[in-house]
């Protein structure tokens, strides 16, 4: 296949992409306008009895306005993986998207935890701030910080919440360039005394996607014990990677 031909291919799927992320968006903004009230009081009064009725609450339990951005039979395994060390008393996010993996995670936490979520603000925040403020429950304190996370003034702001505690559980899921989850790694794995740390969609992608989260995934596994979700060996995105640090 020549050059023009190649270049052509990649401009039509960049482009795709570009449409079904927007496509996305409005979807997501309608679906926020339509059910937000009928959602915000079902996630306050939800309790699970198992790892799968709080899975399955999460994909399609509140017209789909919390669902993650992840493949749900890992999402099922890391779950238990929680379950087993449901005593994070200090949970920080960077990535929060619609609130999915937030939701879980301050229903996998104590009920007097902190838990931190960064994500750049957008033009649908406030509307998203009402549903992401049902998520904690009543004892649990959720701070829900829209910024960029590499920049200096974000680590200072999460620094001030965090002062002199340990992060127990840190998830790495915002920026999926190389460079950008690099900087995540780097900004905030230094609050994690002792704890875990989780990175998204470690598996290879396909190269438009322009995401480098494998490739970092790949150098920083080799510096600590770690474990690996993945699914199926062939898919073109998700797995989750989790490091332990002094643990
Ligand atoms: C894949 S989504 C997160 C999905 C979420 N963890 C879930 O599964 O429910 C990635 C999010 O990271 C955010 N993001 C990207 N770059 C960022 C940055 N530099 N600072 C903060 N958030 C960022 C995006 O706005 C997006 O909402």
């Amino acid at each position: 296949m020549g050059y023009s031909n190649r270049l052509w291919d990649k401009s039509i799927s960049i482009a795709k992409g570009k449409f079904i992320i927007l496509f996305q968006k409005i979807v997501d903004l309608l679906s926020l306008l339509l059910f937000l009230p009928f959602a915000i009081p079902k996630i306050r009064n939800f309790r699970h009895a198992s790892s799968k009725e709080l899975s399955d609450f999460c994909f399609l339990g509140v017209f789909g306005l919390l669902r993650p951005v992840q493949i749900k039979s890992e999402v099922l395994e890391f779950i238990n993986y929680l379950y087993e060390r449901n005593g994070n008393r200090l949970v920080l996010e960077i990535g929060t998207a619609r609130g999915g993996t937030l939701f879980l995670f301050s229903r996998l936490a104590c009920a007097d935890a902190t838990i931190i979520s960064v994500d750049l603000p957008t033009k649908a925040t406030r509307l998203k701030l009402l549903l992401q403020k049902a998520i904690p429950l009543s004892g649990q304190q959720m701070q829900l910080i829209r910024a960029d996370s590499h920049n200096v003034m974000t680590l200072q702001t999460v620094k001030d919440i965090v002062r002199d505690k340990n992060v127990d559980f840190l998830f790495i899921d915002g920026d999926h360039s190389y460079s950008g989850v690099k900087q995540d790694f780097e900004l905030y794995q230094p609050l994690v005394k002792e704890g875990l740390i989780a990175f998204h969609d470690i598996v290879a992608h396909d190269q438009v996607s322009g995401c480098g989260v494998d490739r970092f995934w790949r150098e920083v596994r080799e510096h600590f014990p770690y474990d690996e979700i993945i699914y199926d060996n062939k898919q073109s995105w998700g797995g989750i990677g989790i490091l332990y640090k002094n643990i």
